[in-house]
């Protein structure tokens, strides 16, 4: 589903409640019959049986007709068979789609925990969450590699590592599936951008797939036994995923015999016949393609067999057989919707991947004794930022804050000051500079030609809904043109906003500063110009409403002046200062890409706050890395939130006050910036692009500008694979993280010769040598120095989190199979081991592993 996240609460304020009030009074008549959570039974001859009993009933209509969903949300029923419809639920980060529910951190803060047990956890309760909605079918996890941190929907996937996302899925998995809920991994295969993705056709070759992006949905289906496979909207070597041949056909369901449902992701079916014939189960929500209209000729005319049709309604009863969907109400009483035990477990989670990536001359923890009044600032203060935009969008009950969480934790002693420190986009909006106000030429045409309509305003300020003026279908293009007049010398922010699918483009001086091309793109842009004290600068903004009706907004305002006076001085005021910044549902989700650099305005806070105070703390929320080249000296503590779920502003608190000592380390390089992540020089293939605006229909998507077409030329180089093979460095590495204590490694065992193919144990101890309990993560990374293919320098293949107390040593055990010393030989097509000399290296950081051993393996 392509939702703009104002469509998304919408769609889960219409549907959601109703049909969460229709589900309850269906459950309290069926109190007396309901089953507990069951865990799904092995497939039996008994159920092959059945399966097959029911399909013998269903004309060929009829089994097509189950290949479509229904009602947004659910599989289609069968009266022939009084088969009922069985009903799906959004995830990953909570169930989702019926009322409010609990928030759990995100797939990179879950990554950040590095913690299996945690992973099993959340699986566990969310399943729980299901069952308390009567939900069969939960749509998650979501396990894309975080190739790029701009990609929109990283926050709900997991890291940049392949291993670690397998052992974090393969977890999650079971965990919902334990609780009699089928687990959905998504988006199957290679959608690691949301830019332009239902058009782009990634161009990887196998060794890449198998090697990087693959490896978690292999972990799924054949370690964790998932359910549902959902597979993604983009093109994959020149086909659809849902039409995949390659991806469905030959290793979903071949190689790595997954034997249930292969269902599309929301409108990502896009031919009937080669969706048919290509592995696809269930084309959801409905069936535009897989219907009776289309398919019935094609089985007629032998394009489709009948057999195929039949594969795809018994992977569906099957699965429904083995979890007793017909056997039992899915509504379980045993569990509520609003939940104390799933509070704990996603405060768990909070508590475990937030990341303190810098503490400058141990200024955390603070001592609370110590401080009287404590500043809290920044658009994500309050209210709680639980999680990013679309279609994981949860609402859950009582969200913490990072306000309510210290101001709770720090106690009436502690005096707060709370402000926001930045205006709204509407605010910036409404109150222009315009020079004379702005003339606004529309046009009949979409293109800015033909007779033009003239008229003046002294704003333009209609993307507040509160200003859309009368829907008017004749206005196809306009053209504002106006001038703006700097009153001091500084850095000016060029801000602009519409509406998904808009397309917009503002010059200044005939320059472009920012535009909006894609049809996907509705993040609010910014662009910083120097101006002189007293400059005037032309101004001329082209805008292209998608549909009817303008919903478009610019304003220039100093960049310096947007931080409030009230959150400098409150800065200037406190002992301590915590500036809470980063992305929110608006500015990173589903269906866009965001930003390399933090939200407009948010650089501009944190360099007020630490010139009227340099005991500043900046938190950060983000799918990964982010630009902080503007302040990171200038700040002393530094934690990486990601998006912690609903209990995130409890868990900020115990760490700032030291009653949780941080343990979460960085599933992602946190590069410094955009241009050095190494997919960079292949993501937006736009260099020398045209960047005029194209012209659209209306109801059609604004034209994209660039090639569709992303070429994975960054191939293994993904991430620290490419850090540590090019010997550069990141900002910051994957998997590193600060604690308030300190550890050491000892002790490294591996065996100097083993066969290959064999398991190899690798043993070593981990020390706590500092003052107070906390936990690390042993990293064992694996080069292969010997291969005949070249390999990453080095690539992680076990991990362990170790809680210790002051001064315990624990010693921990390794077991490395075949895969973790395999390589993808692109001529064999399949896993190899070179023999000879591999290398074993043991430490809390990709790029910090201080025990180094040799292994050859014969
Ligand atoms: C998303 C899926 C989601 C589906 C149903 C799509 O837009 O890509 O992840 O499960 O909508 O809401």
């Amino acid at each position: 589903m392509k939702l703009s996240s104002k469509a998304v609460l919408k769609s889960f304020f219409s549907f959601g409640a109703a049909s969460q009030l229709r589900a309850l009074l269906a459950c309290a008549l069926t109190l007396a019959a309901v089953a507990s959570a069951q865990a799904p039974v092995p497939d039996s001859s008994a159920i092959e049986a059945k399966a097959h009993a029911m399909l013998a009933k269903l004309t060929l209509e009829q089994k097509i007709d189950l290949l479509g969903g229904v009602d947004g949300m659910f599989t289609r029923p069968v009266s022939a068979i009084d088969l009922p419809r069985f009903k799906m639920s959004d995830g990953p980060l909570g169930v989702r789609t019926w009322g409010s529910t609990t928030a759990y951190p995100g797939g990179a803060a879950l990554a950040a925990a590095w913690d299996p047990a945690l992973a099993r956890k959340i699986g566990e309760s969310l399943g729980k969450d299901a069952r308390a909605r009567g939900v069969h079918f939960l749509l998650g996890p979501g396990v894309n590699i975080a190739r790029s941190p701009v990609s929109g929907r990283n926050f709900e996937y997991l890291s940049e590592d392949p291993y670690l996302n397998a052992s974090l899925a393969v977890q999650y998995i079971q965990g919902v599936q334990s609780q009699g809920v089928v687990a959905t991994v998504k988006h199957y295969a290679l959608n690691n951008q949301e830019y332009n993705r239902h058009n782009a056709d990634v161009q990887a070759d196998e060794r890449t797939m198998r090697e990087i992006y693959l490896p978690a949905f292999e972990a799924a289906v054949t370690k964790a036994h998932v359910d549902a496979v959902m597979n993604s909207y983009n093109l994959i070597n020149g086909s659809h995923a849902t039409q995949s041949e390659f991806l469905n056909l030959k290793v979903l369901k071949g190689e790595w015999a997954f034997p249930s449902i292969l269902m599309s992701d929301w409108d990502a079916t896009y031919d009937s016949v080669a969706a048919a014939n290509n592995g696809l189960d269930l084309e959801m929500p409905n069936a535009r393609f897989m219907n009776a209209q289309a398919l019935l000729p094609a089985v007629k005319n032998g394009t489709v067999k009948e057999s195929a049709i039949d594969d795809k309604v018994l992977r569906l009863f099957r699965t429904i057989l083995r979890y007793g969907f017909l056997d039992h109400p899915q509504f379980d009483p045993a569990n509520s919707t609003y939940s104390v035990a799933d509070r704990a477990v996603a405060l768990k989670g909070a508590r475990e991947s937030i990341t303190l990536l810098k503490n400058e001359g141990k200024f955390l923890p603070l001592d609370v004794s110590k401080v009287k009044t404590i500043a809290i600032l920044g658009p994500n203060a309050y209210p709680a930022i639980t999680g990013g935009g679309g279609s994981s969008e949860v609402q859950p009950f009582e969200p913490v804050s990072i306000l309510t969480g210290i101001a709770n934790l720090a106690g009436p002693n502690v005096h707060v000051l709370y402000s926001r420190g930045l205006p709204t986009i509407h605010d910036v909006f409404d109150h222009p500079n315009w020079q004379g106000g702005v003339q606004l030429a529309t046009f009949p045409s979409a293109d800015f030609t033909g007779e033009s309509t003239v008229s003046h305003q002294w704003r333009i300020a209609d993307y507040a809904p509160q200003n859309w003026a009368p829907v008017d279908s004749t206005l196809r293009s306009l053209r504002y043109t106006t001038s703006f007049k700097a009153e001091k010398a500084g850095k000016y922010m060029v801000l602009a906003a519409a509406d998904g699918g808009d397309a917009y483009k503002v010059l200044i001086d005939d320059k472009l500063i920012v535009a909006q091309v894609s049809a996907e793109n509705q993040v609010p842009q910014s662009g910083l110009i120097d101006m002189k004290a007293g400059q005037t600068v032309a101004v001329v903004a082209d805008y292209q409403p998608h549909s009817p009706g303008i919903h478009f907004g610019l304003g220039i305002t100093n960049d310096a002046d947007l931080v409030t006076e009230e959150a400098k001085s409150f800065a200037a005021a406190a002992d301590v200062v915590v500036v809470a910044v980063g992305f929110n549902p608006p500015t990173e989700g589903e269906s866009y890409d965001r930003t390399f650099n933090l939200p407009w305005g948010q650089d501009a806070l944190i360099e007020a706050v630490t010139a009227a105070n340099p005991h500043t703390i900046v938190t950060l929320n983000g799918g990964g890395g982010i630009d902080t080249r503007r302040w990171l000296d200038k700040v002393p503590a530094l934690l990486h939130l990601y998006y912690p779920g609903q209990e995130g502003g409890t868990a900020v608190a115990e760490v700032i006050f030291g009653k949780h000592n941080p343990e979460g380390k960085l599933p992602v390089s946190f590069d410094r910036s955009w241009e050095e992540n190494p997919s960079a020089p292949f993501y937006y293939p736009i260099k020398g692009a045209d960047t005029s605006l194209h012209v659209t229909e209306p109801g059609q998507p604004a034209v994209d500008y660039v090639i569709p077409h992303v070429k994975y030329d960054d191939k293994l180089m993904v991430g620290y694979r490419y850090w540590t093979t090019t010997g550069k460095h990141p900002l910051y590495p994957f998997g590193y993280g600060l604690s308030y204590t300190t550890f050491s490694f000892a002790n490294l065992q591996v065996p100097a010769r083993a066969a290959s193919g064999s398991t190899v144990s690798v043993s070593f101890d981990v020390t706590n040598t500092g003052s107070v309990a906390g936990a690390e993560v042993a990293q064992l990374y694996v080069s292969d120095p010997s291969a005949k293919a070249s390999r990453p320098e080095r690539e992680l293949k076990g991990f362990e989190k170790v809680r210790l107390t002051a001064g315990e040593t624990k010693h921990v055990t390794l077991d490395l199979d075949a895969r973790a010393f395999s390589y993808w030989d692109e001529s064999a097509h399949k896993w190899t081991i070179d023999p000879g000399k591999f290398v074993i290296r043991v430490g809390d950081s990709s790029e910090s592993t201080p025990l180094t051993a040799e292994l050859t393996l014969n």
